[in-house]
């Protein structure tokens, strides 16, 4: 998922769209498309607001990543992540398939949970929590007996410190809860209430993240990200 405005990077972002920007030496966008190519993904579907054209001509048949397709859909207004994924539908048939956002930085290899997920036959929906010390931006999840019972969108106090990261598995069903989907009070779709219908039905797994994850969507993080991957690459733990 690559649209939305981009908004707290602003002026960074006024004119061109955050997944273009570098983090350290490679196009932000590169991370999520290179965490979905080494879980063995071969196909992928780019979503983008106005910049998909750039987009486009940035990453093209995507063969230099090793994918063999690369599709594009055009979200004509930031509605949020549940309506930039409801353009997915006929790209995903009747698949179950991965969700990463295009500001997600992770080092974790998800090979195994691709590989669990697709074993789970009673689960429709996969979340990854990333234990971390503030969660009040992103989503919060509880967690009881080692299962979700809630999450809650930038909880003003949270919960605990488990963040719900932008990595998601879905079955094709989905779709059909998004059209049911209310905008929130910030005007968007959010994939927060998509994964709580799961919850409420029981219908969720999860795994915990061991390694670093970084959401690049701000001016701080961003930095993080670009110093931390500078480290990495300099210690050649990249
Ligand atoms: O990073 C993880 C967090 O991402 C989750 O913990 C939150 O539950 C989830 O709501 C999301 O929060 P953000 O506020 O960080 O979402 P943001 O608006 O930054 O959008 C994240 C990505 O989704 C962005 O890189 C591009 C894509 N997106 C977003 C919007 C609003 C779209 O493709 N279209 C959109 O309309």
């Amino acid at each position: 998922m690559a649209g939305g405005l981009g908004s707290r990077l602003y002026p960074c972002t006024l004119v061109t769209n955050k997944h273009l920007l570098p983090v350290y030496d490679k196009p932000m966008i590169y991370y999520p498309i290179e965490t979905l190519v080494r879980a063995g993904c071969k196909d992928i579907l780019i979503v983008s607001g106005s910049a998909l054209g750039e987009i486009a001509k940035l990453i093209g048949n995507g063969h230099e990543f090793g994918l063999e397709s690369v599709l594009y859909a055009y979200q004509d207004k930031a509605d949020g992540i549940s309506g930039a994924l409801r353009l997915a539908k006929s790209f995903v048939g009747k698949e179950k398939f991965i969700v990463i956002l295009g500001d997600n930085i992770l080092f974790d290899d998800i090979s195994s949970y691709v590989e669990q997920f697709i074993n789970e036959p009673d689960k429709s929906c996969k979340l990854f929590i990333k234990e971390i010390e503030n969660p009040t931006s992103f989503g919060v999840a509880e967690i009881r007996n080692d299962r979700i019972v809630r999450i809650i969108e930038k909880p003003k106090i949270p919960v605990s410190n488990y963040a719900v990261i932008g990595l998601y598995m879905y079955d094709y069903h989905v779709f059909d809860l998004i059209k049911d989907l209310k905008p929130s009070k910030r005007g968007e779709l959010e994939i927060t209430d998509v994964n709580m219908i799961y919850v409420n039905q029981n219908r969720v797994s999860h795994a915990i993240l061991q390694s670093k994850w970084i959401d690049a969507g701000s001016v701080k993080s961003l930095l993080e990200a670009s110093n931390l991957i500078a480290q990495m690459s300099e210690n050649k733990t990249i």
